[in-house]
């Protein structure tokens, strides 16, 4: 059961070349790979299906019959529940090929044929993203005992990231003038879900206390932010990694108001990250609408009228009309992952 030590990361290839095949085998079982084999793209699915939480590499030539690597590559990604770094062998221009898989493609690419160095230095930017991941992964299980701890429930992490995606993916859009990427949208949704990681080290049974706070007890909540923020700042002056900063930013301002009074910094306007000012949306309309320990859940029509109200004053006004161009999109998330 504890195997940690002998356990060889699983690598898949699939290739309807027995040359590629072996090549690709031999260099990953020198690189302590575990390789497993498939001769097509229908095979490689059903060997990816039965072994997917053990595999965390695949190298799939695009060109196959009679199930090429983009179908290959797109069941993975529908079906994945590990991250799976992939890579595509293709014999035409990578440029090319890359047009046709923006989103939800393979991590890297590979032109035939294959390369040893390319490889070599292929594997080693996987491991590098695999292990990222996996530390993005372990951030958001703190952050769902966290949110347990704090009488939140993991329902609330689902639906305020799938809250922030909306509202930056559509500022993305709409505001350019604002220089979000692509890249930074999904970051301020994964991220987001840590952004009460502080309240692992408030008092036991503070958080789920019923009733109304003392002044001094809502003092101490208040703290949150800083013991959140200031573990990421340390992570991020560790690692250097920027999305690591957009979660330090997060957990420091999400509830700072846009006209000031807000806490711990009592920022104003654009003094206040974005991400944190997307954040302090997305985390208030889905307290509105929720029960909490000392509240009944709002309708949606006097939790709109809550948000009316705060347009300009408690939220960035860009951040409202955001929300209101998307309403529907909110509806649905706030439906789809509904607390049981
Ligand atoms: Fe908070
Ligand atoms: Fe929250």
């Amino acid at each position: 059961m504890f195997d940690s030590i002998t356990i060889k990361p699983a690598t898949l290839i699939i290739s309807n070349e027995s040359t590629d095949r072996g090549l690709l085998a031999e260099k990953l079982e020198e690189q302590g790979f575990y390789v497993l084999i498939a001769e097509n793209g229908q095979v490689g699915i059903e060997i990816w299906a039965e072994k997917m939480n053990a595999i965390r590499i695949v190298i799939t030539d695009l060109a196959m019959v009679p199930v090429d690597g983009l179908e290959v590559i797109k069941t993975i990604r529908d079906q994945q529940e590990l991250s799976t770094y992939i890579v595509a062998l293709t014999a035409e221009g990578v440029g090319m090929q890359q047009q046709n898989l923006l989103h939800d493609g393979p991590d890297a690419w590979m032109q035939k044929p294959v390369q040893v160095d390319q490889l070599e230095a292929l594997l080693h930017s996987a491991k590098l993203q695999l292990r990222l991941n996996d530390c993005s992964d372990l951030l958001a299980g703190l952050a769902e005992l966290a949110a347990e701890r704090g009488g939140e429930t993991v329902g609330h992490l689902q639906r305020t990231k799938r809250y922030c995606f909306v509202i930056a993916d559509d500022l993305c859009g709409q505001c350019p003038a604002l220089g979000l990427t692509e890249r930074q949208v999904q970051d301020i949704a994964e991220i987001s879900v840590l952004h009460d990681i502080g309240k692992i080290g408030l008092p036991d049974g503070l958080l789920t206390k019923r009733g109304r706070y003392s002044p001094k007890e809502y003092e101490i909540i208040k703290d949150h932010t800083i013991i959140g923020g200031n573990l990421l700042k340390k992570l991020y002056q560790r690692s250097g990694s920027v999305y690591i900063l957009m979660g330090h930013e997060m957990a420091m301002t999400h509830h700072e108001k846009w006209a000031g009074g807000g806490y711990p910094l009592g920022l104003q306007g654009e003094e206040i990250p974005l991400a944190g000012r997307i954040m302090a949306f997305a985390d208030v309309y889905d307290a509105l609408l929720s029960r909490r320990p000392y509240k009944d859940p709002l309708s949606l029509y006097h939790a709109e009228h809550a948000i009316k109200e705060g347009k300009g004053s408690h939220f960035d006004p860009l951040v409202v009309e955001s929300y209101e161009r998307n309403r529907q999109r909110f509806v649905e998330i706030y439906n789809d992952f509904k607390d049981k």
